[in-house]
């Protein structure tokens, strides 16, 4: 049996680069995310992400560690202005690995670490809306819908709706 608790979210490290790449290197998960995530996915663009990762305060971009190797990423990435109080998520994991409940670990551990750590009050993420998995990923790490962003997207040539799912900490009633 696999066990939820062998999911760890941690901060990438260079020698991630190569585990990186391979996983990274699918079209079904480029289909999936935004451009800026490179297709096909070289062991060069990894190198180049971990470095520009490792510069980041806060750090923003995460990896998902499985039998200790880096297979996935999330990322929460900080509003500005009147908007930091709350973060974008992210998150994709190495096609070897979907089925097993390791996004939804991930997006549990950073939800927990997004509110307890950085107080950070609302989380949110979109997701194309024919990615069923993402969004039951988010819905079982206790994200709500909050809308359809019709036709507000172009991926892989097609315009697609975007689905708005978020979660808002348990501190909301008290501010
Ligand atoms: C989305 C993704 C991260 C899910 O990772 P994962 O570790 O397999 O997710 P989990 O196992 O935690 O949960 C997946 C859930 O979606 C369900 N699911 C998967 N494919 C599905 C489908 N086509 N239709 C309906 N449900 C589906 C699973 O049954 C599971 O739900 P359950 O636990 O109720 O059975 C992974 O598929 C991925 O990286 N996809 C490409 C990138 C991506 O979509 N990123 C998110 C962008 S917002």
């Amino acid at each position: 049996m696999y066990l939820k608790s062998k999911v760890v979210v941690r901060s990438f490290r260079p020698e991630d680069a190569e585990s990186l790449a391979k996983q990274a290197n699918n079209r079904k998960i480029w289909l999936n995310l935004r451009d800026l995530f490179p297709y096909p996915y070289r062991l060069e663009d990894a190198r180049r992400f971990i470095a520009r990762t490792a510069s980041q305060v806060p750090e923003e971009n995460f990896a998902i560690e499985v039998e200790k190797k880096a297979v996935g990423a999330i990322a929460l990435i900080q509003g500005k202005d009147v908007e930091r109080c709350s973060a974008e998520i992210g998150f994709w994991l190495g096609e070897e690995y979907w089925g097993r409940g390791i996004a939804t670990s991930a997006v549990e551990s950073v939800r927990d670490w997004a509110v307890e750590t950085r107080s950070l009050i609302r989380l949110f993420a979109f997701v194309f809306g024919h990615n069923t998995a993402s969004r039951r990923v988010l819905e079982k790490a206790g994200f709500e819908l909050e809308g359809r962003l019709r036709c507000s997207a172009v991926k892989d040539g097609r315009i697609t709706d975007q689905l708005l799912l978020a979660y808002l900490s348990p501190r909301m009633g008290k501010i």
